[in-house]
């Protein structure tokens, strides 16, 4: 393996400090928590984990964190994901690839309206109006 120059390595440390970024909780309203259990990893859960990091990234969102959690008890439909949003009900969503986790920023994130057709849940909707 070759070895790094220290510019190189500068560049690295300055791109995994702004990912490192992205992980810190501290002071970021929007949570996206992705289900890292098994059966999660097994179906994709890191495929649909860095395409929100990515569109995340690509979009400038500074105020939200990507944190992963184990088994949400949801086999059927990993990868899961629960996403929260200050104003809007908790969502879990379902069967979310690269594509519908790109999908959940664009929409879900950024205008609000939840991707209906990956809703597993929504814990305590019924008294959040
Ligand atoms: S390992 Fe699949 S739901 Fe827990």
């Amino acid at each position: 393996m070759a070895k790094m120059t220290l510019e190189e390595l500068r560049k690295l440390r300055s791109s995994q400090k702004s990912e490192m970024e992205r992980r810190d909780v501290e002071g970021k309203e929007i949570h996206i928590i992705v289900g890292m259990g098994t059966c999660g990893i097994a179906a994709g859960a890191k495929m649909a984990l860095d395409s929100f990091l990515d569109t995340i990234k690509s979009n400038n969102l500074t105020d939200v964190v990507v944190k992963q959690t184990g088994c949400m008890g949801l086999c059927y439909s990993e990868p899961t994901v629960e996403v929260k949003v200050p104003g809007m009900p908790d969502i879990i969503y379902g069967n979310v690839d690269a594509a519908v986790a790109k999908e959940i920023v664009e929409k879900h994130i950024m205008h609000k309206k939840m991707v209906e057709n990956h809703i597993q849940d929504k814990p305590a909707g019924d008294i959040i109006k």
